[in-house]
């Protein structure tokens, strides 16, 4: 599948507004999680019903948890406790979300019993050897098929491990914690960078013994959950957007209410401020364990700078679109330390180089960046290889250029953000859909 759908985004940056997104991804698929493997009903209200949190869903019901989304404002859970969870009779398919079958994988290695996880092409595509070594070190034996889905998992008893993870990834460090629930003692997870820390937040919430350092978390176990009530924020890296959507604009200012400002996602605030941004952060407040507030943007010119390693956990999915932002601003923009962007739904690095450059950008590509230096867009036509976040970076890109921009292959920005393009055009993009 190439081309199953397709926007047409038109140069203008007359936009402005006030908008909400949808919740955040990473929260709505960890309040599923959790609150399957907790005792009692768990409520989550602000659910993203989008693809990816939506496979989850429907793996856990496998599992034999009693879902509720008839009201998607309200997801009611029925938690079946850390070992009530059954045996599925079915391969279980993420389709395209890492984050469910990573954090899936953490859970099912803890289950006296045999399960398969699956996924869509780019899914099958994507390294799961990085869970499946800590997670057979605990005890489980996962068999892939040469480091890549599908993941054959036939958990057991699990022994509690610390491990020095190789890699910053939050679904790494997030599918070991998940593990550890099961292990008799304490599990711990030390990571090369900061990464998002929904995973320990939430953990706390539904009651579980954690403690969260500097790059490290623990968690002991054997865990008992008790079910609550989860109020998922708006999106950071959806708000990112539109965000960036106002920082274009000619006219502004837009604003973004209840957005998630955990500082282990907002690494696009830092790079955007390096870029001569104007972005005021009000309304500061807790939504369970996660900071929110109100972004309000107005335009500026931005200008290409370097972008500091430290910052690249941090926006990790927010770097295509940074790459997009830099081809509309002046001067160079160099990202370094990004390889993780090469095993993302699509190689970001590579697909972002190919699509700038068609577009009459100048790209210089290596194997952990991009350098990209400012311009003016021309129009044209771009695949996204059906990564939402590329899709919607070319989205933005195209209000600075000549022409209309046709980007390919968009059907998974519903993955993250469902509703994007009427979203998007209530503050004044020229998109459209078909
Ligand atoms: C996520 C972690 C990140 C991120 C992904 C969501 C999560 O992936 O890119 O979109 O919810 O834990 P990595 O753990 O591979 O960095």
């Amino acid at each position: 599948m190439t081309d199953r759908a397709r926007i047409v985004a038109s140069p203008g940056r007359d936009v402005a507004g006030s908008i909400q997104v949808p919740g955040d991804k990473s929260i709505s698929h960890r309040a599923l999680i959790l609150g399957a493997l907790a005792e009692g009903e768990t409520v989550i209200r602000g659910f993203l019903p989008g693809e990816d949190c939506v496979a989850t869903l429907k793996a856990l019901r496998q599992l034999g948890v009693a879902i509720d989304d008839s009201d998607p404002e309200c997801i009611r859970v029925r938690g079946a406790g850390l070992t009530g969870l059954q045996a599925p009779a079915e391969v279980l398919d993420l389709g395209n979300s890492g984050t469910g079958m990573r954090l899936l994988a953490g859970v099912l290695a803890g289950q006296a019993f045999e399960s398969e996880l699956t996924g869509d092409e780019s899914l099958r595509s994507r390294p799961m050897e990085r869970v499946a070594a800590p997670l057979g070190r605990m005890g489980a034996r996962i068999i892939s098929s040469g480091g890549y889905p599908p993941l054959h998992i036939q958990g057991g008893a699990l022994k509690p491990l610390f491990y020095e993870s190789p890699v910053a990834s939050a679904q790494v460090k997030s599918a070991v914690l998940l593990a550890g629930l099961y292990a008799d003692g304490t599990t711990r997870v030390e990571e090369p960078g900061v990464t998002r820390d929904h995973t320990e937040r939430m953990l706390q919430t539904f009651g579980a013994d954690v403690m969260c350092g500097d790059r490290a978390a623990e968690v002991r176990g054997p865990a008992r959950l008790t079910a609550t009530e989860i109020g998922v924020p708006g999106d950071f890296s959806s708000a990112a957007f539109a965000l960036a959507a106002g920082c274009l604009s000619s006219k502004g200012p837009v604003e973004i209410t209840g957005v998630g400002i955990n500082p282990t996602r907002t690494g696009l605030l830092e790079i955007l401020k390096l870029m001569g941004a104007d972005i005021a952060i009000t309304d500061v407040a807790t939504l369970g364990s996660e900071p929110i507030a109100t972004l309000t943007v107005n335009p500026a010119a931005l200008k290409g700078t370097e972008i500091p390693p430290e910052l690249v956990p941090l926006a990790i999915d927010e770097l295509p679109l940074v790459f997009a932002l830099a081809a509309c601003a002046g001067g160079e923009t160099r990202v370094t330390g990004a390889k993780e962007l090469r095993h993302k739904e699509s190689d970001r690095i590579a697909i972002m180089a190919m699509g700038l450059s068609s577009l009459g950008i100048e790209v210089d590509e290596w194997p952990d960046g991009l350098s990209v230096k400012g311009g003016r867009l021309r129009g044209g036509t771009v695949n996204s290889a059906g990564d939402h976040r590329v899709a919607m970076a070319f989205s933005i890109a195209a209000m600075c250029a000549r022409d209309t921009i046709e980007i390919l292959d968009t059907a998974n920005v519903a993955t993250s953000f469902p509703g994007y393009v009427p979203l998007m055009q209530s503050i004044g993009l020229q998109l459209a859909e078909g």
